[in-house]
């Protein structure tokens, strides 16, 4: 009995015996080896030439029967069931999957995303050094958890999250940034990236027109491609976005985000007169304000200043915060307020599309913030990213003559500007290819023109790290 069609499975360790029998015959029947209506070898005959077990031949039929490959008649053996046959050559439209336009989003938009992969180098922006993270206090309060919780912490979490991290959240964010709201309007998400692209779609709809801040965060305007909805960059002052600028010359948008804190990746504070004005026309139009509040806690001047949400009544302003910068990425964890009109239609979004991030994790967090530990986290690293910077600045001063970097009060980078023709672009990729990362200030903005600049992630780095970039750069520095 020829029996090739068993040899490609034949020595796969990885399956067990019977598996490599029944995908051998599987595949004879849907290449034809084996037609319909034919008879099977009986599993007598099976055993003895291919040196298996009846029983291993028996369980292999069987799940072929259960699947609908073959059937028994009583008393006469397997037969071959008839089966459409298997299409063998995907058609071209189908080897490359059915277009969609956010396929077509996601082919433009990654080639435009710069993906910062491990590991981690100097000067890669806003990121937070991850070797601070307090582990051994993480360890004891996660054996807490697990101690005094066990099971429950497998289940389902809440859909807006953990309720005794939404409740220390509550008076952390009364504390840290003037935001008065009870617990039950906090919702835990997977960080902002996640919960702009969560929530967007309670704001706007597809063709609607969001205003986002130029030079600005390229996440939000990802998510409004992804959703089809139109961006438009407004230019940034020095007092935060410049709405005066653009005044009466362009349709009202649905929304706008905003980096009031800390613009990113600029560095200014929006004032409280553009505050005040942005709120004011906000309400009059009823358009949203999406507070990206993502670094304000690393201020290093004076305390983390008032959030835009703590100067609003509670209708206009979406505020997202995230544990990213001062915790760790990998934690993927994030809060975010939705307007009181729009909140309950948010929780049963959040429970229409997924789970949440790990109640272990915000369980843990809970407990972080609870215990003080993360206080006294944000404390010290505030402390060493503030050296850290006063060194970089130091040393940059020193080896970049032609560059000129100016102290950032808050955030974990700064902007070192270039002479005027230089290209920020170019001079990041030859900063690259000696393996340094920076960014430049022109991916950052869509039309408005700006001075050429690289943003430069000082945090991440201890003293002699920064040292050997420092000095490894300044080959590309000195030579502008
Ligand atoms: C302005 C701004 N917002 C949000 C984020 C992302 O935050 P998350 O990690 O929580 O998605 C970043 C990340 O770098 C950022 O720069």
């Amino acid at each position: 009995m020829p029996t090739s069609w068993f040899d490609r499975y034949a020595d796969d360790a990885s399956l067990p015996q019977y598996r490599r029998l029944y995908l051998g015959l599987r595949e004879a029947i849907m290449s034809g080896t084996f037609s319909a209506g034919e008879r099977l070898p009986s599993s007598r005959t099976l055993s003895r030439h291919l040196g298996m077990s009846r029983s291993t031949v028996v369980e292999s039929l069987d799940q072929l029967v259960a699947e609908g490959y073959v059937f028994g008649r009583q008393g006469s053996g397997m037969f071959v069931a008839d089966l459409p046959s298997s299409p063998h050559r995907l058609p071209e439209r189908l080897a490359r999957g059915r277009t969609t336009r956010v396929r077509d989003e996601i082919e433009t938009l990654s080639a435009s995303v710069s993906v910062s992969a491990p590991p981690l180098r100097p000067f890669r922006m806003n990121v937070p050094d991850i070797r601070l993270f307090p582990l051994n206090s993480w360890m004891k309060i996660s054996r807490m958890v697990l101690r005094d919780f066990g099971a429950e912490m497998l289940d389902y979490p809440h859909p807006n999250g953990h309720v005794g991290l939404r409740q220390v959240l509550a008076k952390h964010l009364w504390v840290t940034r003037g935001i008065q709201v009870s617990s039950d309007r906090i919702m835990i998400t997977e960080g902002t990236r996640h919960a702009i692209n969560l929530l967007l779609p309670l704001l706007v709809d597809p063709g609607d027109i969001i205003w986002v801040e130029e030079p600005g965060y390229p996440g939000i305007r990802q998510a409004c491609r992804l959703l089809g909805v139109k961006v438009v960059g407004i230019p940034v002052g020095s007092e935060g976005i410049d709405l005066e600028a653009v005044t009466g010359q362009l349709p009202l948008p649905r929304a706008v985000y905003v980096t009031p804190s800390h613009q990113y990746p600029l560095g200014m504070t929006m004032t409280a007169r553009v505050r005040l004005e942005l709120l004011k026309w906000a309400k009059r139009h009823g358009i949203y304000l999406i507070e990206d509040d993502y670094d304000s806690e690393y201020r290093y001047q004076g305390h983390p200043l008032a959030s835009l949400h703590s100067m609003d009544s509670g209708d206009t302003v979406v505020y997202l915060g995230t544990f990213s910068k001062t915790l760790a990425p990998g934690l993927t964890m994030g809060y975010s307020i939705l307007p009181a009109p729009l909140a309950e239609d948010g929780e049963r979004l959040r429970r229409l599309v997924g789970h949440g991030t790990s109640p272990f994790n915000q369980a843990v967090v809970h407990r972080f913030i609870e215990s003080g530990q993360y206080a006294k986290h944000l404390h010290t690293t505030r402390m060493v990213y503030a050296e850290r910077q006063r060194l970089f600045l130091e040393m940059a001063k020193v080896s970049w003559p032609g560059v000129s970097i100016e102290e950032s009060p808050a955030g974990l980078d700064v902007i070192a500007w270039l002479p005027e023709g230089v290209d920020d672009t170019e001079m990041a990729l030859q900063l690259n290819r000696l393996g340094i990362e920076s960014a430049p200030l022109s991916s950052f903005t869509v039309k408005v023109p700006l001075r050429p600049a690289l943003i430069l992630g000082y945090a991440a780095y201890t003293e002699p790290e920064l040292a050997v970039a420092v000095e490894r750069s300044s080959r590309v520095f000195r030579a502008i």
